[in-house]
């Protein structure tokens, strides 16, 4: 599926499959990444993203979309003399760094793997609400699986080892999982060849419910780990660009999650993203409550909340008719619903006025109440000036960035051979 038009070119990617015997290590999301740039060092990267339509309302059922930015984290893994996990000279402490710890966890074999020192450089601002723990914990899986390899079939490239999605996991959720291959049949590949986007996203997502108290969307995870765009839904929107069902235990309940993968967006040249953030920190999981709480007395958020279900779709089509004045305005409309039922600020206001003028639409994104806004612009720089003049601080991405990526890996990995 691909439409040609004026501003915008969506460009949908036929994604990986999942069962396990079907997954291969071909067309596995991830592109082809300039050769190793060190000999003993993993080096691996994911974007952050915006939510480009659909936050808050997606948490009732609603579809939502996001798309991945320019801003991204590095985690790099390196042999070290002293056993161990190490981050500087400090022993890795497993409750200061959840996601590292639960993707050691899950893919890390410290019987037969060296030493190692971990570090991690960053470009997306934190607690912003532009994804940055799901960025690293892709970064993260993406690393631990080119280090560590993976069994494959020989003839066909299927896994005979790895976490692919079956919709459900459970297990994933318990405990600390080390992967073992199923059988030693087969080859044993590294790097490139044994890194999939559909695992770091779905293990990115169990390393954010462990550290969030299991409420955690996979938006953000898929975002960084696929790039480009996605779509949550609580039902199947298109077969075509559907990757898989992520389903959560949250206490009693069961949560599921149908994630489709868009494609990447081209953006005609002078077009892109201005992201603005307000200097203000307003956890996600507060704003989703008063949500919650607001709800309970005032039917017109309902009202709100379908309509911006539908504006998600109208938004969709916009984008896959290339048409960028009319993603534009519903991105304006969207805030406007967002700001109805009660997540804006006064200084998310004030930069995405200042944004207008200069832009073809512009929202908060994320859960709001302070984090960030962004702006579809023609002309980046009087949009970001107009919004560091009005208090924020600003970013410039394009519209869709490419996903995890592997940017150095040693041949062999850094585990020994079984
Ligand atoms: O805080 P962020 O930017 O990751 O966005 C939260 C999006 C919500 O829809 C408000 C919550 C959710 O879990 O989807």
């Amino acid at each position: 599926m691909t439409t040609e038009s004026k501003d915008l070119v969506l460009t949908a990617r036929v994604s990986p499959f999942n069962a396990p015997s079907l997954t291969t290590n071909e067309g596995n999301g991830l592109k082809r990444s300039p050769p190793s740039r060190a000999m003993d060092e993993v080096v691996a990267s994911a974007p952050g993203k915006v939510v480009l339509f659909g936050e808050h309302a997606v948490v009732y059922g609603h579809p939502a979309i996001a798309a991945s930015i320019a801003q991204r984290t590095t985690v790099t893994l390196r042999p070290a003399e002293q056993p161990g996990v190490h981050m500087g000279r400090t022993p890795l402490d497993a409750a200061q760094h959840p996601h590292l710890a639960t993707m050691m966890g899950h893919l890390w074999d410290a019987e037969r793997g060296p030493g190692l020192g971990i570090s991690v450089a960053s470009d997306v601002p934190r607690g912003a609400g532009l994804g940055s723990s799901a960025a690293l914990a892709v970064a993260c899986a993406t690393a631990f699986r080119a280090a560590r390899g993976r069994h494959v079939d020989a003839a066909t490239g299927a896994w005979h080892e790895g976490h692919a999605s079956d919709g459900t996991e459970p297990d994933l959720f318990r405990g600390e999982s080390v992967d073992a291959p199923k059988t030693l049949e087969g080859e044993r590949v590294h790097g490139e060849a044994a890194v999939s986007a559909e695992e770091a996203s779905l293990l990115g997502h169990v390393a954010e419910a462990l550290s969030q108290d299991g409420r955690a969307s996979p938006m953000d995870t898929l975002a960084s780990a696929y790039g480009g765009l996605v779509l949550l839904s609580n039902r199947v929107e298109d077969e075509e660009t559907w990757v898989m069902r992520r389903t959560m235990p949250v206490e009693q309940h069961e949560r599921s999650w149908e994630l489709h993968h868009l494609g990447d967006l081209r953006l005609n040249e002078g077009l892109s993203l201005v992201v603005g953030h307000t200097g203000i920190n307003a956890p996600t999981t507060n704003m989703v409550a008063g949500v919650a709480e607001r709800r309970s007395t005032d039917k017109g958020i309902d009202e709100a909340m379908n309509a911006i279900g539908a504006l998600v779709h109208r938004g969709l089509k916009a984008l896959m008719a290339g048409d960028a004045e009319a993603v534009g305005r519903a991105m304006t409309e969207n805030h406007l619903l967002l700001r109805r039922i009660g997540v804006s600020h006064p200084k998310l206001e004030t930069l995405v006025s200042a944004a207008l003028p200069t832009s073809l639409g512009a929202k908060l994104t994320g859960a709001g109440g302070g984090g960030c806004m962004i702006a579809l612009t023609r002309d980046a720089k009087a949009t970001s000036e107009a919004i560091e003049l009005a208090g924020g601080r600003t970013w410039i991405t394009p519209l869709g960035t490419q996903g995890a990526r592997l940017e150095a890996c040693p041949e062999g990995g850094l585990l020994r051979p079984d």
